[in-house]
């Protein structure tokens, strides 16, 4: 491969990866129900959910380290449900990475191609070749263990790359590190994966880093697939409150929509969606809340306003409960703790549920 030069569309390299009705237990534990899910050649798919849904199997399962229950898995059309994991050609990256502790980072990266005896020449062009990639170039000589803790992410990852894998597999690498290091790794990988258009399959239970990365989120819920898309429309368009609530943060409450309207406690907010009627569950995402002084919404007191530097938070109480929004840098219009005010929804920040 040649890097910088390959895109996903040209990437001749990169295949799809297909589950077909795939089902995984353990004894009496179904970790997957059935799984019918699809990652297109190139692009990174993101695997998201709770603890416990089956995340971590399905990644297993794709990389060959167990067998499914009942399914077949395809890597580009080719059954490989019954192929070993060495075969498969994929790498995968953990949260501990696990490098050479003893060995310098060359030597780390080189390991791989050691093993499956490459020739002398070929390993020192691919190593040099990923470390400028991962931008590690200087620190070829330097033990990993006098390495930060990005370098070292860094150095797993050209670890992985070097292999040339049809398919890259990621299970929560970054949650060993610190928040802002976290946020600059997830970018990394996101420009090298886009760069080298490789087939990617990413597990994280961090909602921000899916939607971050993500060409395509896949939404699970003990053991299926609860909703998939790309992260927009899972924002603006969960299609149940556990989707809802997962991905981004929102209120609920009940409402009545009929005519081009949602009811909620005697306010009528003009809204629209296809599809559904009667008794709702309205949902309001943070950044939809408007505050009025007077006037047109629905009845509410200010509980409380936090300025937290590049947001400022507040909450309200209303007939339909506490109230959750979210106004960028500080706002100090916005009226103080214990003030009566009316709030309006942003109907781009609503979407209606059935009740
Ligand atoms: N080898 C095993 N034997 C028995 N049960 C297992 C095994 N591996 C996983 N499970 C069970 O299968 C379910 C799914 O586990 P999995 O590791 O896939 O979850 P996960 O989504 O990766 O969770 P986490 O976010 O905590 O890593 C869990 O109930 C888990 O206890
Ligand atoms: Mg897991």
């Amino acid at each position: 491969m040649q890097p910088g030069v390959l895109s996903p569309q040209n990437n001749p390299a990169a295949v799809s990866v297909k589950l077909e009705g795939v089902v995984k237990k353990f004894g009496k534990v179904t970790a997957v129900e059935r799984v019918d899910l699809e990652l297109p050649a190139g692009k990174l798919v993101t695997l998201l959910g709770p603890s416990g849904c089956g995340k971590t199997t399905i990644l297993r399962m794709v990389a060959g380290l167990e067998r499914p229950t009942e399914g077949r898995i395809l890597f580009g059309g080719e059954d490989v449900t019954r192929l070993p994991a060495y075969l498969r050609d994929i790498t995968m990256m953990f949260q501990s990475y696990a490098l050479f502790p003893h060995m310098n980072v060359y030597q780390n990266i080189a390991y791989g191609l050691q093993v499956t005896r490459r020739p002398k020449a070929e390993i020192k062009e691919r190593v040099v070749q990923v470390v400028q990639q991962v931008g590690l170039s200087g620190l070829e000589d330097r033990p990993v263990a006098a390495l930060s803790g990005g370098q070292q992410q860094r150095v797993a990852l050209a670890r992985s790359l070097v292999m040339q894998p049809r398919v890259l597999l990621f299970d929560e690498p970054l949650s060993n590190l610190d928040a802002k290091l976290r946020k600059r790794v997830r970018e990394e990988i996101r420009d090298l994966q886009l760069e080298l258009g490789i087939t990617s399959l990413y597990v994280t239970h961090d909602q921000e880093e899916a939607m971050a990365i993500s060409d395509l989120v896949v939404l699970m819920n003990k053991g299926i697939i609860e909703q998939q898309g790309d992260p927009r429309t899972l924002y603006t368009r969960p299609i149940s409150r556990f989707a809802a609530d997962f991905i981004g943060r929102a209120n609920f409450f009940e409402g009545r929509y009929h005519g081009g309207y949602v009811e909620v406690a005697g306010y009528r907010q003009p809204y629209r969606q296809e599809g559904i009627s009667g008794q709702v569950t309205v949902m309001v995402r943070p950044e939809a809340l408007r505050i009025q002084p007077s006037g047109e919404g629905l009845e509410a007191t200010v509980h409380q306003v936090s300025f937290l530097g590049s947001t400022t938070e507040f909450s309200l109480d209303t007939p339909v409960g506490r109230l959750e929004g979210v106004v960028a840098g500080d706002a100090p219009e916005l009226p103080g703790r214990g003030e009566r005010v009316k709030v309006q929804f942003a109907p781009q920040g609503m979407f209606l549920l059935p009740a």
